[in-house]
């Protein structure tokens, strides 16, 4: 059973630097993927609060919606379609400031401003993207996409 998270708190680095280790011993020895990312999802959701955190998977060509924490989202997202799309198609992480400004921005809820998308990715394939979303423009930044992708690395999808 897992033990409760333990909330970090200082500047945003040191914040994923304690969730870190706490994340690995979550998914450690466990390689049923649904578990693993909806405990990825929950426990992003503790330690930052984002108004959106959850997982898309790459199936029959399409991004269908996984593991997640918020409120209901689209289901399917086709290539190229969104942020989720986009970064699915440039197997790029994409940080957007401002929603509004993104061309082709699916917006599952009017409350969220900015996001992140970290693509998965294995065998050279995108195999699903991260999605978080947040009620404030700007949230954002690199350190976001530096520590996101190093969780997304130990992942055993
Ligand atoms: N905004 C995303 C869609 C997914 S939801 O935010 C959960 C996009 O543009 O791809």
């Amino acid at each position: 059973m897992a033990e409760d998270l333990i909330i970090a708190t200082g500047s945003k680095a040191e914040q994923y630097q304690a969730l870190i280790p706490q994340i690995k011993a979550l998914i450690e020895g466990e390689p049923d993927l649904v578990a693993n990312l909806a405990n990825i999802s929950a426990a992003l959701k503790e330690q930052f609060g984002w108004f959106w955190t959850g997982f898309y998977i790459v199936k029959e060509n399409e991004l269908v919606v996984g593991p997640f924490q918020g409120p209901v989202a689209c289901t399917r997202i086709r290539k190229g379609r969104g942020v989720c799309g986009a970064s699915w198609e440039k197997a790029q992480t994409i940080i957007v400031p401002d929603v509004e400004k993104f061309p082709g921005h699916i917006a599952c809820s009017s409350l969220s401003k900015s996001e992140i998308v970290v693509p998965v990715i294995r065998n050279n394939e995108v195999v699903g993207v991260l999605d978080a979303d947040s009620e404030a423009y700007n949230h954002f930044d690199t350190t976001d996409q530096e520590y996101l992708e190093k969780i997304i690395e130990f992942i055993q999808w």
